[in-house]
């Protein structure tokens, strides 16, 4: 079978990982081109990763015949604008999570998509990811009985760039950015039930100084088989990124920390290199991941990317779960700005983007206490 021809739009910080990806599987993918607007980047990220082609015009890129798949690595506000010129060029579509800023959006590109004949495929890494993809199998075997509650959380200390704190070109804060992982976990893991309703509590407790969104939030998702997820979103935490599930059943649990609990404790007076994604020194008592790619599934999600572009897989996610998230996406939302459960199917029509579905609820001063 011949290697899928990518694109990458964008250059930087998933741009890499993507890149990364496709070289771990090079019996499946090859990088042909880049586009990314900024003088200079594109040409640099196609000298650091040995591409051929770099444009500073995504449509420019899209023009180039050799490119049979693009992987969409730019700012949220413009997956659906770039998916719909890629469909146009008859070009196979990643698109990172989230899928785009509204329901409206999702259509259209589902629609353009299939009218076109390529495939829109939703990268979201958490379904390839090894560990949660073994505690999957056991669930599915039927280690743990009936399963009623699957946890997950994503925690970091906040986004590398300035456009996610800006929900104008992200769309919402921690739960868009982090939630929609968990969203699509929770929804994976039990066998792509239906959501009946979405409970989502937000607060922004640390970074009002930074953005309007949400940099806190819990959300609880109700499935129609009656099983839970429940989905921890936070920029708040320090100490670099930490991702976990936790998956309860009548007749067994299990827990698993994809990074540190991959990772090897590690004391350092004078630090080192790298140790995870977002940690901030590697002084004193830190954690650094091995493999820290292969634990995320990235190399797995690409090559099952390239083999439904070959046709001999079938994508296990794509457009439709993209729009499913993104439903979920607005319940929580509403459900923050309401303080009550939202019911599904949940399709305001006209929102802009999901956190205008959202007022924040302000945090209470400290009373201070006289003595
Ligand atoms: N799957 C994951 O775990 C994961 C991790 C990080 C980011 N993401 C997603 O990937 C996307 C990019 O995030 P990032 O962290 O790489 O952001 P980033 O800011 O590091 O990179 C964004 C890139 O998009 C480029 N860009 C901006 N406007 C563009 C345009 N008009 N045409 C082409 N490129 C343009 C920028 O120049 C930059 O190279 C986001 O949607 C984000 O949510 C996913």
């Amino acid at each position: 079978m011949s290697k899928v021809k990518v694109g990458i739009i964008g250059s930087r910080f998933q741009a890499d990982c993507v890149a990364a990806a496709v070289k771990a599987v090079p019996e499946e993918a090859e990088l042909v081109a880049v586009a990314s607007p900024t003088k200079g980047n594109a040409a640099a990220f196609a000298k650091r990763h040995g591409v051929p082609h770099a444009y500073t015009d995504y449509r420019e890129l899209l023009r180039n015949p050799e490119v049979e798949m693009i992987s969409i690595t730019a700012p949220n506000r413009l997956h659906a604008e770039i998916t719909i010129a890629a469909a146009k060029a008859g070009k196979h579509v990643v698109c990172e999570k989230p899928l785009c800023m509204t329901l409206e959006e999702a259509d259209a590109m589902i629609d353009v998509c299939r009218q076109a004949g390529v495939l829109l495929l939703y990268a979201e890494e958490l379904f390839f990811a090894p560990k949660y993809v073994k505690a999957k199998q056991m669930a599915d075997e039927g280690a743990f009985g009936r399963v009623h509650l699957v946890k997950q959380g994503e925690k970091h200390s906040g986004p590398h760039a300035d456009w996610f704190w800006d929900v104008s070109q992200s769309g919402g804060g921690a739960v868009m950015d982090l939630g929609c992982h968990g969203i699509a976990f929770c929804w994976w893991f039990l066998g792509k039930q239906k959501v009946k309703s979405v409970y989502s509590h937000m607060a922004t407790q640390v970074h009002r100084d930074r953005t309007e969104g949400e940099d806190e939030a819990v959300t609880i998702i109700e499935f129609a088989n009656g099983a839970v997820g429940m989905v921890e979103s936070s920029w708040n935490r320090p100490g670099g990124m930490d991702d976990c599930i936790e998956v309860f059943g009548d007749k067994g649990q299990t827990y698993a920390d994809m990074l540190m609990g991959n990772a090897l404790p590690t004391y350092s007076e004078v630090g080192f290199g790298y140790a995870v994604e977002k940690a901030a020194s590697t002084k004193g008592w830190s954690y650094p991941v091995f493999e820290e790619q292969w634990n995320y599934g990235f190399p797995q999600e690409m090559r099952h990317f390239a083999r439904c572009v070959r046709g001999t897989e079938t994508p296990i996610s794509d457009g439709e779960t993209g729009r499913m998230v993104q439903e979920v996406l607005y319940a929580a939302y509403a459900s923050a700005g309401q303080g009550c459960r939202i019911a599904l199917p949940f399709r305001p029509k006209g929102v802009a983007k999901p956190i205008d579905l959202w007022k924040p609820i302000p945090v209470a001063p400290v009373r201070k206490l006289s003595s």
